[in-house]
C-alpha cells in the first residue's frame, strides 16, 4: 500500500511495485552508461535481486517512506559502484562463485589492534607472513577510523567514518593494506560502529550548533520525563564508569541518549536519514577494500519504551535493508553482528523467519564462549550442554563467529532457566564464575580482574587474557611444571572448542603465544580506568620468535594450535553449513557434540576436568572404527569407551 501512497502511480499494488522497480532500473541503467555492458547488466541484475529485500526491510522500519528511501540508497549504490576498483569488482565475482568462503573448514580469523600488532597499517602489512603461518584467512583490525581525542572506548567513539586514525596512517594506507591482505587470501574486517558516534562527530557538532536536521540524528529530550521512563527497563552497560543511559548537554539544552559513555551519542535510527548516511558509510568502506563489517553494538539500534531497547525487531529489518544495499554494490562484503545476547535473541541476527539469509552472515557465538569457561571452572559440562542445546538452527548460508577471548570482558551470561534445568542456581553460579576467574574462589588459579561490578544485579564481569584465566600466570610463578602443563591444556582445550563447533573461529591476538595479563595499562592515563586493557597487550615480537624454539612454552602452544587449525581444514564436517548437535553429557565431565555433515560426521569430545575421563563408544553416533583426527590414533575397535586425558579434546571420525 505504501507504493500507492508514495508514488501515486495507480491503485494496483502489484503492478505499482513492478512499475517502481522498472523506474529504479531505468534510472540505474542511465547512471551506469559509462560502465561496460557486462558490469551494467550485473549491477542491474543485483538491483532486481535485492530490491524486494531492501524495500521490505525499509517498510518494516520506515513505514511512511520506504520507496523514497530505497530509491535514494540504490542511487547511492550505483554512484559508489562507479568508484569501485576493478580489483574489488573481480572479488565480487569470485565471491559470487564461492559464497561460502567464510564457512569453509580452512577459514580462520584473527583479531588484533593495528597499533599493538604492527604499530601502523603499513606495519601490519609487514607481519602478514606471521598470520599466514598460523593459517589466518580473515583479519579483524580493531577500530581504526578517526576517533575522538581523549578517551574513546578503544576507538568505539568515531569522529569521522571517512578517515583513519592519524597515528596509524591514511585511507590510502588502509586501501593498500586491504590489497596486500587480499593478495594473501586474508579478508579485512573492520568495525562499523552503528549505534553511536563520538560527541565530536560532525553530526553531533551540528546538532549542538542548533541545526534541526542533525538534532534529529540523535535522541534528544528536553527534560527527564522520557529518559526516566526508559530507564525503568534499561540495563546498564557501564554501571561503573558511565552510569545511566542519558547525558545532559548544555549546548543541546537537553538530555541525549548515551547507552555507553557520555561522549558516545546513540544515533536515532528511527530517522531514515540516519539509515541513508550509514548506508553510504557501508559502501564507502566496502570500496576501501573492507570485506566484512562488524556491526558493533547492533542490538541497541532501536528504542522502544518499556523494553530493554535491545533486539527490537526493527534492528533486523534495518540490517536486511543495509545488507541489500551492500549486496547491490559490493556482493563480496559480508556483515558480522556483534550482539552479545541470549540464545533466543541471538539466532535472529543470522536471520530467522522472513529475514533468514538476509541479514548478517556472521554473529558472535557468545554462549559457546561463556559456557566453555563455565564448564572448565565447574569441571562439569552439563550446564554448557543444556544451554547450547537451546540454539535453533541458523540459515545454512551463515556461520557463527566462534571465539574464546576477544578485546572485551567476559559477562557471565548464564540463563537462570538453563541453570535450573541442571539443578543449579543461576545467580549463585554466576557469582561462582566471577569468584573463580577473579582467582578468589578456593582452589582457583585464574588471574582475572573484576570489570563493571553492578551492585544492583550482582554482576561482576571479568577481564584477563585467556592464558591468565586458564591459570598459566599462577602456574609459571609457582614454577611447577605439572601446573604449567595443566594450564596449557586448558588453553588448548578452549581453542579446540572454538575450532570444532563449526563456524569461523576468531583467534584473539596473543592467545597463540599464551600471552599473560599486561598490567602496564594502569600507568596509561587513557586506559587506567578501563581494565579491559589488561588483555590488550602489544605484540611482543621477540617472544613470538620463540615459537620456533623447541621446548619453549610458545613453541608448544603455537604448534598445537597450528595442528588444530590444519586438522580442522581437512575435515569437511567442519563446514559451517552443518549445525552442531549437542550430545547428552552421559559423562558430565565431557562436553560432546556431533557435526553431521552429509560428507562426513565428526564427534567432538572435550574433557573439561583435570582427570582422565571415558566416553562410551555407544554414545558416539558413528559406525565402524573411529579415528581421533587430533591425536591421529585409531580408537581400539573392541574398546567400550574413548579415553580422554585431562583437558583433552578429540575429533572423532570414521577411520
Ligand atoms: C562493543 C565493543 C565494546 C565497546 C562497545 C561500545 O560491545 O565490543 O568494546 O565498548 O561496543 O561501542
Amino acid at each position: 500500500m505504501a507504493a500507492v501512497r508514495e508514488t501515486g502511480i495507480g491503485t494496483d499494488p502489484v503492478n505499482d511495485a513492478d512499475a517502481v522497480l522498472a523506474m529504479v532500473l531505468a534510472d540505474a541503467g542511465a547512471a551506469l552508461v559509462v560502465e561496460s555492458a557486462a558490469d551494467r547488466a550485473l549491477v542491474l541484475a543485483r538491483i532486481r535481486r535485492h530490491w524486494p529485500d531492501l524495500l521490505r526491510g525499509l517498510e518494516l522500519a520506515y513505514a511512511d517512506r520506504p520507496i523514497a528511501v530505497a530509491k535514494e540508497v540504490v542511487a547511492l549504490a550505483v554512484r559508489r559502484f562507479g568508484e569501485r576498483s576493478s580489483d574489488l569488482r573481480l572479488l565480487d565475482l569470485r565471491r559470487m562463485v564461492e559464497p561460502d568462503w567464510f564457512q569453509q573448514p580452512s577459514a580462520i580469523g584473527y583479531a588484533c589492534y593495528a597499533e599493538r600488532f604492527g604499530g601502523t597499517l603499513a606495519g601490519v602489512a609487514e607481519h602478514v607472513d606471521y598470520l599466514s603461518e598460523l593459517g589466518v584467512t580473515y583479519l579483524h583490525l580493531m577500530p581504526l577510523l578517526a576517533p575522538r581525542p581523549g578517551p574513546n572506548d578503544g576507538g568505539y567513539a568515531v569522529q569521522d567514518f571517512h578517515e583513519v586514525r592519524t597515528d596509524l596512517g591514511t585511507m590510502a594506507d588502509l586501501r593498500a593494506l586491504a590489497t596486500t591482505l587480499r593478495a594473501r587470501g586474508i579478508s579485512l574486517t573492520l568495525d562499523l560502529v552503528v549505534n553511536h558516534v563520538a560527541h565530536e562527530h560532525e553530526w553531533a557538532a551540528r546538532a549542538r550548533a542548533g541545526e534541526k536536521r542533525y538534532r534529529e540524528y540523535f535522541h534528544v529530550f528536553d527534560d527527564r520525563g522520557l529518559p526516566d521512563a526508559y530507564e525503568q527497563t534499561l540495563p546498564e552497560v557501564f554501571p561503573d564508569f558511565a552510569p545511566g543511559s542519558f547525558s545532559w548537554d548544555d549546548e543541546l539544552d537537553g538530555w541525549v541518549w548515551t547507552t555507553f559513555n557520555s561522549w558516545q551519542w546513540d544515533l536515532n535510527w528511527h530517522n531514515p536519514d540516519v539509515f541513508v548516511e550509514m548506508a553510504d558509510v557501508v559502501l564507502y568502506l566496502a570500496n576501501a577494500g573492507v570485506e566484512c563489517l562488524r556491526l558493533d553494538a547492533i542490538a541497541f539500534l532501536w528504542k522502544r519504551i518499556g523494553t530493554t531497547c535491545q533486539n527490537q525487531m526493527e534492528v533486523h529489518a534495518i540490517t536486511q535493508a543495509l545488507h541489500a544495499v551492500s549486496k547491490i554494490m559490493a556482493p563480496a562484503m559480508i556483515f558480522k553482528a556483534e550482539a552479545i545476547v541470549g540464545p533466543e535473541q541471538l539466532v535472529p541476527y543470522l536471520g530467522i523467519g522472513e529475514h533468514a539469509g538476509k541479514v548478517s552472515e556472521l554473529a558472535y557465538q557468545n554462549s559457546l564462549m561463556v559456557h566453555a569457561w563455565s564448564a572448565l571452572a565447574a569441571s562439569d559440562a552439563r550446564l554448557a550442554s543444556a544451554a547450547l542445546r537451546r540454539f535453533t538452527p541458523k540459515p545454512t548460508t551463515t556461520a557463527w563467529a566462534t571465539y574464546m577471548r576477544c578485546h572485551d570482558d567476559i559477562g557471565w551470561a548464564v540463563d537462570d532457566v538453563d541453570a535450573s534445568a541442571v539443578g543449579w542456581d543461576g545467580y549463585a553460579h554466576r557469582g561462582f564464575l566471577s569468584d573463580w576467574y577473579a582467582g578468589t574462589y578456593p582452589g582457583s588459579d585464574a588471574r582475572g580482574l573484576v570489570f563493571q561490578h553492578n551492585p544492583s544485579t550482582g554482576d561482576r564481569r571479568i577481564s584477563g587474557t585467556a592464558a591468565s584465566l586458564c591459570g598459566l600466570e599462577a602456574a609459571l610463578e609457582s614454577g611447577d611444571a605439572a601446573h604449567v602443563d595443566s594450564a596449557v591444556r586448558r588453553l588448548l582445550l578452549l581453542h579446540a572448542v572454538a575450532l570444532g563447533w563449526g563456524g569461523l573461529p576468531v583467534l584473539y591476538m596473543g592467545d597463540e603465544l599464551a600471552l599473560r595479563n599486561d598490567h602496564g595499562y594502569a600507568a596509561d592515563p587513557g586506559h587506567a580506568e578501563d581494565n579491559r586493557w589488561v588483555h590488550r597487550p602489544a605484540m611482543p615480537w621477540l617472544v613470538a620468535e620463540r615459537r620456533h624454539e623447541v621446548g619453549t612454552l610458545e613453541h608448544r602452544v603455537w604448534h598445537e594450535l597450528r595442528h588444530l587449525v590444519a586438522t580442522r581444514a581437512g575435515l569437511p564436517a567442519m563446514h559451517a553449513a552443518a549445525e552442531a548437535v549437542v550430545l547428552d553429557p552421559v559423562n558430565p565431565g565431557v562436553l560432546a557434540w556431533l557435526r553431521p555433515h552429509p560428507r562426513q560426521a565428526v564427534v567432538a569430545l572435550h574433557n573439561v576436568t583435570g582427570t582422565t575421563q571415558h566416553w562410551p563408544r555407544s554414545a558416539v553416533p558413528i559406525e565402524g572404527h573411529l579415528m581421533d583426527t587430533i591425536s591421529g590414533l585409531v580408537v581400539r575397535p573392541d574398546g567400550r569407551a574413548v579415553e580422554l586425558e585431562p583437558y583433552a579434546a578429540a575429533w572423532l571420525r570414521r577411520a
